[in-house]
């Protein structure tokens, strides 16, 4: 729980500050994980996630909403208009966690669209359209090596086949793993139907340090940038570290060293300064001091805002990777895991969004997220922007992210005034 805040101004009086509602979830819910505090670890379909599941459907029922899950495990909570037909207004993100991350990523915008829901209705707010708080499964790609696995199988970019296709590191398949979490029906049925949703804007936390250094509270974003990443499975030849010579070897991990920073030059080279690229998995068989690296497994995440540049990159990296593996005498295996465009947000809900945080009297700035989210992917279905708020440093998927709780409620007070509004028309 959040211990009482004291501030100690220099006349040596204090003044406590009682943890508002939301401050007060969001530290319940960081302990709802995998590893102690501060980090917060709650991979997909882990006994975390589905006591966070739990906990976060039981919030929603005592708020008076109502709650069902899709065969994917995408969570509704809904809050019925007077004209239910209509295109409903959503909102909405992820609690699923890397390992040791921490408490905001996600989290922000599930729990704080909660807070702007509840809000809404403690004011007597009667929303026309409904208001759906979606829990998106499986954001962060930890368990089956892809992002935004519920909302590409909402907007119908993975199809149900690929997704049964999937396995985790211990060979599970995702339908084993629903099933087990009790999220039953066709994986086809998870598909949005074509105008489900008039608009989706998901709160977050920036990720990234322009509105912390430039003093700003709100991030209103146009653009997300256009994510890839591919899997390389390398074999060489092992033997034995000293009995084999040098000019013998096929070391697959040098292979891997080498592509490593072949994909840092790529990314610098690319003549874009958005382009990033990061070789953030090896896996090095047999992995013992005295035994040469036979089998290499590595993952690559690289991204652009814009396409083409990627992609350029990209085809750098694949004829760079053969004539190394070539050199070496390396066998590969380049398995895409994904290749996705750019979102553009919607103009109209970008306006929208700066004029509630302009009547706040916030100050507010276009942004691009160069992190995805689940709204890359609504945007595939539905009009959609983001609403980010400062966070320490830039710090996310590390323990010791954070957001003020003043930054977060001035994100929910914009959220809430946009879903008071579109909910309205
Ligand atoms: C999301 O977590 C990302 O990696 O952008
Ligand atoms: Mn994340
Ligand atoms: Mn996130």
């Amino acid at each position: 729980m959040l211990e009482l805040a004291r501030i100690l101004p220099l006349d040596g009086s204090v003044t406590t500050i009682v943890p508002s509602r939301l401050d007060r979830e969001i530290d319940d819910l960081a302990t709802i994980s995998a590893h102690p505090a501060p980090a917060v670890t709650r991979v997909l379909f882990s006994p975390e996630d589905l006591a966070a599941r739990q906990w976060l459907t039981g919030l929603a029922k005592d708020a008076g909403f109502h709650v069902r899950a899709d065969p994917a495990g995408n969570l509704f909570i809904r809050w019925e208009g007077s004209e239910p037909c209509l295109p409903s207004i959503a909102t909405g993100s992820h609690i699923d966690a890397i390992p040791n991350a921490g408490k905001y990523d996600g989290v922000v915008g599930v729990l704080g669209g909660l807070e702007a829901m509840r809000q809404l209705k403690e004011a007597g707010h009667v929303p026309k359209r409904s208001i759906e708080l979606i829990l998106f499964t499986a954001e962060e790609p930890t368990r089956f090596g892809i992002g935004c696995l519920g909302s590409r199988l909402m907007a119908g970019t993975t199809s149900p086949d690929e997704a049964r296709a999937l396995r985790d590191a211990e060979g599970r398949s995702l339908d084993e793993l629903r099933e087990a979490a009790g999220c039953r029906g066709d994986l086809g049925a998870v598909k949005l139907s074509t105008g489900a949703y008039q608009a989706f804007i998901e709160l977050h936390i920036e990720q990234g340090p322009l509105l912390e250094s430039e003093e700003i509270d709100i991030g209103v974003v146009e653009k997300i940038a256009a994510p890839s990443a591919f899997r390389l499975l390398l074999k060489g030849s092992g033997g034995h570290a000293g009995a084999v010579l040098m000019k013998d070897r096929c070391d697959a991990f040098l292979a891997a060293a080498e592509i490593a920073l072949l994909v840092e030059k790529a990314a610098l080279e690319s003549g874009s300064p958005d382009t990033v690229g990061t070789t953030g998995l090896v896996e090095v068989r047999p992995g013992a001091i005295n035994s040469i690296p036979c089998d290499v497994k590595m993952e690559v995440d690289f991204r652009d805002t814009e396409r083409e540049a990627r992609d350029k990159a990209l085809a750098r990296i694949g004829d760079g990777t053969h004539a190394i593996c070539k050199r070496r005498g390396i066998e590969i295996d380049w398995q895409v895991i994904n290749q996705d465009p750019p979102a553009l947000c919607d103009p109209s809900l970008v306006a929208l969004v700066e004029s509630k945080a302009a009547a706040a009297g916030l100050s507010h700035r276009r942004m691009i997220s160069r992190a995805y989210h689940d709204s890359l992917f609504m945007a595939r279905v539905c009009p959609v922007t983001m609403i980010f708020i400062p966070c320490f440093k830039g710090y996310s998927h590390r323990p010791d992210e954070f957001s003020s709780p003043e930054a977060i409620a001035k994100g929910v007070a914009v959220l809430k005034a946009c879903l008071e509004e579109l909910s309205a028309r």
